[in-house]
């Protein structure tokens, strides 16, 4: 019997995943699946509520699947599967649609996003995304989701969702708790925003060390560093913020203490940063290499995921068409 409390989290099918992904949300992932029981699903079925290309989609998927086994996320140690693998999902999404209210949908800050970016093709799918969201948690009963603060008001509509089914037919849904992980924020190798794919600046987790090189050579420091004399301040610093993520404390002292007596270089400082996030992402870049030498243990890997999701997935869903008063 598994006593452990149950966790999901969902992963866009986003491409190639970089250090804000892995510092912001994987690693905390990897750390939880020690204490829970974890779900992991690669979400394809809200990858389709905005405009994509089809032929491109599975690659997509499965450069997901690469990445986060490689980033941690051990098929051994936790449950990853593919959302569309698991119909259930989206029958338990249609019942979920009859009890949502129509008014919520158009006032999720997502949705308005988005729906502003895709003008022309705002679809009911994108509007009824939150709802699937809400069957991707609530049809594991989960205890928790870890996510990022952008995902709080998704969250919290799904709590809604199972209130309201819950008041309506029975209680059966355990409300899910938010876990906002220890998550770093992290910024883009230009200081000036998010790190994020679509806009470039980002440096790839199993990104050829060489060209991460490249990128941090000329990215900018503290400007009161005009030359190596000058002292700098490390919390007005880009790169110290990213010392923060992978440096350990004696070296980070030595840092602040190199960086305001002005006895370090930015570009000797930017080297002990390499280092040490070559060592967070040199087993990383391995184990990817390994898995992509054997897409069919990933294939394999993901299709026994599914295969453990659904059927507790299939026992949740017949609960609640019970409750629902569907014949069976
Ligand atoms: N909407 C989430 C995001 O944009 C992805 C997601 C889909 C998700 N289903 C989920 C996250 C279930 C947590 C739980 O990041
Ligand atoms: Fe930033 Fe390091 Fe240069 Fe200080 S020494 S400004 S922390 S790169």
């Amino acid at each position: 019997m598994n006593t452990r409390k149950r966790i999901l989290s969902g992963i866009q099918p986003s491409g190639t995943i970089h250090i804000g992904n892995y510092f912001g949300a994987i690693e905390n992932w990897v750390r939880l699946t020690r204490e829970y029981d974890c779900f992991f699903t690669i979400v394809d079925l809200h990858a389709i509520t905005v405009a994509y290309e089809p032929a491109l989609l599975p690659k997509r998927v499965f450069e997901a699947a690469l990445d986060n086994m490689a980033a941690g996320l051990d098929p051994e140690r936790c449950t990853i599967f593919v959302q569309s693998h698991v119909p259930e999902h989206t029958e338990l999404c249609w019942l979920l649609n009859c009890v949502t209210p129509l008014g919520e949908l158009g006032r999720m800050t997502q949705f308005k996003e988005k729906s502003e970016r895709e003008r022309e093709n705002v679809t009911a799918g994108l509007l009824n995304y939150p709802i699937l969201q809400a069957a991707d948690i609530l049809i594991y009963k989960a205890d928790a989701v870890p996510v990022g603060e952008d995902q709080a008001q998704h969250l919290e509509f799904t709590r809604e969702v199972a209130r309201r089914f819950n008041g309506r037919f029975g209680d059966y849904f355990p409300e899910p708790a938010t876990l906002i992980g220890r998550g770093a924020r992290v910024m883009g190798i230009d200081g000036a925003s998010k790190m994020s794919k679509s806009l470039g600046n980002h440096i790839g987790v199993v990104e050829d060390p060489d060209a991460i090189w490249e990128k941090l050579r000329p990215a900018k420091t503290d400007e009161a560093r005009k030359r190596r004399s000058d002292p700098g301040t490390p919390d007005l610093c880009n790169i110290f913020s990213y010392h923060k993520l992978v440096t350990p404390e004696g070296e980070i002292q030595e840092v602040v203490a190199g960086c305001t007596g002005a006895t370090i270089g930015c570009i000797d400082c930017k080297k002990i940063f390499f280092k040490n996030l070559m060592k967070v992402l040199d087993p990383i870049r391995e184990r990817r290499q390994a898995l992509e030498k054997d897409p069919e243990r990933v294939r394999e890997a993901l299709q026994e995921g599914a295969r453990k999701a659904r059927t507790i997935a299939r026992e949740t869903l017949d609960g609640a068409k019970k409750l629902m008063g569907l014949l069976s």
